[in-house]
């Protein structure tokens, strides 16, 4: 089945419903064991030009298709992602180092998104306004509310979900009648472009969707050249997110960028689960998602206890292969390695109590604690992407909302404890777009909202969410005689 898309381990491009080769291609390795995972097409110019114009001829057609047969076309493709769900668990495994089982449930979380996009698609699809709400305005006048495509939609997908943070976008804009032009992570684009198959097996017409591969740093600026984007929906770091919002200029787009969520054990939390809910979050994919807990801030008085217990939960993690399942695994690349022992060591120079189950082994980290760290030290504000804990004592709950919130981000923070009341009280205070009260951040389910503020992002995820900033309003006023 996934023989159309490679020659001789060479992937190819998938162009106007067709898998065409390319003549320059970026060699992929796995980050597990460096062992050579085939190359990807690194597009030149009239690759990417040829892409947007593939996009910009079957936008007529494809929106104008009913959301019924889009959707039928959508679920049909859903299944086919199940079907073959396995064998792309095993390579977005390689690909990325993620565990074996999370590869599994990343896909098959995508294809239950896709059913659910489908459904709330068809629950949101429009409604009826009646002017005479108000008392200044007539009542002869109705307005007739629809959802319509916005056009060629940008997908750039980051390295650490290139299943689900790429389906996440190419759904609901699909749904919504648009066409897509996809920039999977050059690290994940082997993953990507067996998801793009499986999609095209269930039936998509001929150029809805095509697929971009190639750095980030070439293309971008390619496509940014074009005035034939209609938004752009992208997930990455801040810095990326920044220079895209300044080349696209004035086009709807939606971000999800970095974070530095942080978990805020009060006194009277229960030590036990806040430590489980901790650990789980800092370190499940060795610390390389966006809401991975970042940062402990704890009251002073249980400080001590909560660090024991985190202690004896990090000493069980399983390192290494993610074909084990293990859960700290070599991380995506030598550089994201080098990064996060430099903010180890930086914090170890500044007095910070560091304690881990292991020494480096290439861009293998051992996962992390980093006590009595202080707010000169970089990680107590630089997000790490990586199996690092810092934990920062604070003597107040003001303090706490204080660090919480002296952040450049704004994704999503956790508060432990027990009284209800002084919880909601300090939910009210915090700056970011989700709190999670006695439990991990997380980004699902699906179809709760997913925001961000400040560098954190722009815009709305969520299933529904999705499906809204994925398409405009148009309003058709009728004038009753
Ligand atoms: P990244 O380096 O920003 O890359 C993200 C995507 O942007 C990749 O597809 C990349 O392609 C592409 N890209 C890079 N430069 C570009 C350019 N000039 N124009 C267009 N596209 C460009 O991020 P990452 O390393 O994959 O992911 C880690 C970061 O993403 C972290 O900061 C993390 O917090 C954030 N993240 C946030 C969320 C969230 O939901 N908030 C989710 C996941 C990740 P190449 O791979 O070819 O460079
Ligand atoms: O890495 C960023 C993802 O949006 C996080 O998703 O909370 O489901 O791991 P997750």
């Amino acid at each position: 089945m996934f023989e159309e898309i490679r020659k001789n381990n060479i992937y190819k491009i998938f162009l106007d419903g067709r898998w065409i080769e390319s003549e320059n291609n970026i060699k992929i390795y796995s980050p597990i064991d460096n062992q050579f995972l085939g190359s990807i097409p690194a597009m030149v110019e009239k690759n990417v030009l040829d892409a947007i114009d593939s996009c910009e001829k079957s936008l007529i057609s494809w929106k104008s298709i009913c959301l019924f047969d889009r959707c039928e076309i959508l679920l049909s493709s859903a299944n086919k992602l199940f079907e073959y769900r396995e064998e792309i668990a095993n390579i977005l495994a390689k690909e990325i180092s993620k565990d074996y089982k999370s590869s599994l449930s990343e896909v098959i979380r995508s294809v239950d998104l896709i059913k659910e996009t489908v459904a709330e698609a068809k629950r949101i699809n429009g409604e009826v306004l009646f002017g005479d709400r108000m008392s200044s305005q007539t009542k002869n006048k109705l307005s007739i509310v629809s959802r319509e495509s916005i056009g060629i939609i940008l997908a750039i997908s980051p390295f650490n979900y290139p299943i689900n943070l790429s389906v996440s976008k190419i759904a609901p804009a699909l749904i919504m009648g648009n066409t897509v032009l996809f920039k999977p992570a050059t690290q994940g684009s082997i993953s990507a472009l067996h998801l793009i198959r499986a999609l095209e097996l269930g039936g998509l017409p001929k150029g809805i969707i095509n697929t971009i591969t190639g750095r980030g740093s070439v293309i971008g600026s390619i496509i940014s050249k074009s005035k034939k984007i209609g938004m752009v929906n992208f997930t990455g770091s801040t810095s990326i997110g920044e220079s895209l919002s300044k080349s696209f200029g004035m086009i709807p787009m939606t971000m999800e960028l970095g974070g530095k969520d942080a978990a805020i054990v009060l006194s009277d939390a229960d030590l036990e689960d806040a430590a489980d809910n901790i650990v789980q979050g800092a370190f499940s994919y060795s610390g390389q998602r966006c809401t991975a807990i970042k940062r402990v801030l704890v009251m002073k008085d249980i400080a001590e206890k909560l660090k024991k217990i985190i202690r004896e939960k990090v000493s069980k993690l399983t390192v290494g292969n993610p074909f084990d399942n293990c859960m700290i695994t070599p991380l995506i690349n030598n550089e994201s390695a080098d990064f996060v022992e430099k903010l180890i060591n930086d914090a170890v120079e500044k007095g910070a109590v560091k304690y881990t189950t292991g020494e480096r082994n290439k861009n293998l980290i051992y996962p992390t604690v980093l006590e009595n760290v202080s707010l000169d030290m970089d990680v107590a504000f630089e997000e790490p992407f990586g199996p690092v804990l810092p934990i920062i004592e604070v003597e107040s709950i003001q303090d706490a909302i204080d660090i919480n919130n002296k952040s450049i981000y704004g994704l999503q923070s956790s508060i432990f404890g027990k009284n209800i009341d002084e919880i909601f009280n300090i939910a009210e205070k915090l700056e970011c777009g989700t709190v999670n009260i006695n439990g991990k951040s997380e980004r699902g389910p699906d179809n709760f909202p997913f925001l961000g503020i400040k560098s954190s992002g722009i815009g709305v995820q969520g299933i529904r969410y999705s499906l809204e900033s994925s398409s405009r309003i148009k309003s058709i006023v009728l004038n009753k005689k």
